[in-house]
């Protein structure tokens, strides 16, 4: 049994680590734990409705659903095949006997009348992918009925100011479906004209902070340096009310 499973995990490119049991983790290369443990999801979610935006493989589907949220929808724009295809969360919905409900939409698409208002919506990873970011927060809104959790890349941080990095091409790991760079102070802005009444910065991380102080002078040098100097990633919960 525990073979074949393995045998069918091979057969997918996972982005996420979902735990299958029978000894079977999926070969995700997302850093997936840290970013569970930076959200400050609540450990028990019993009564919950939970929405999940760009869910891919579905582990924060699952988890939400692990903690006992009474209902979760999983959507995303999944690929037909290969990467970024739903294969990932197919499998594991069905080995896991899951009832996280799936929906392959785009986010632009949402509205409360096709798939009702949730309490809690998680937006991981997503923002930066969106060419127009603002206009998809705005679609979030008349979803969340409580908490917006949202996980970014942020780019800008030496700047104080609300300011975001464009990355018309491959800027961003070499990766043509990034758009955006905001830094903390940008994302909050975006949120607030949105419509969330309130925005709280739970985590920012500097992967290279202990050069910062470096970079920072070789840009008052006016020397170039890094981008990776500037970048990070970014938690944020954002409430409607
Ligand atoms: C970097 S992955 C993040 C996956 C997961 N949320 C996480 O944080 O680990 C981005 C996901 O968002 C999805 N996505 C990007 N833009 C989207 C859109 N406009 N509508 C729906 N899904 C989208 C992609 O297909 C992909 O699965």
């Amino acid at each position: 049994m525990a073979a074949a499973l393995q045998q069918e995990v091979a057969k997918i490119r996972w982005f996420h680590s979902i735990d299958l049991g029978s000894g079977t983790v999926t070969p995700g290369i997302d850093r997936t734990a840290s970013k569970l443990s930076r959200l400050a999801l609540p450990a028990d979610l019993t009564g919950k409705s939970v929405l999940d935006i760009g869910a891919w493989d579905g582990f924060f589907s699952f988890e939400a659903e692990r903690r006992g949220a009474s209902r979760v929808l999983a959507i995303d724009r999944w690929a037909e095949s290969g990467w970024a295809s739903r294969d990932g969360f197919d499998l594991a919905h069905s080995i896991l006997g899951s009832k996280v409900e799936a929906l392959k939409i785009d986010l632009f698409d949402l509205t409360p009348a096709r798939v009702g208002v949730f309490d809690f919506v998680l937006f991981l990873g997503v923002l930066y992918h969106l060419r127009e970011p603002l206009a998809g927060l705005e679609r979030l809104r008349p979803l969340t009925r409580e908490k917006l959790f949202v996980e970014t890349h942020v780019d800008m941080l030496h700047c104080k100011e609300a300011a975001a990095a464009f990355y018309p091409g491959v800027e961003l790991n070499g990766d043509p479906s990034s758009w955006w760079g905001p830094n903390p102070a940008a994302v909050a802005e975006w949120l607030n004209q949105a419509g969330f009444a309130r925005t709280d910065l739970l985590y920012v991380q500097r992967p290279v902070w202990r050069f910062g102080h470096a970079a920072h002078l070789a840009l008052l040098r006016g020397e170039k340096f890094m981008p990776a100097f500037r970048r990070g990633r970014a938690v944020f919960h954002a409430f409607p009310e």
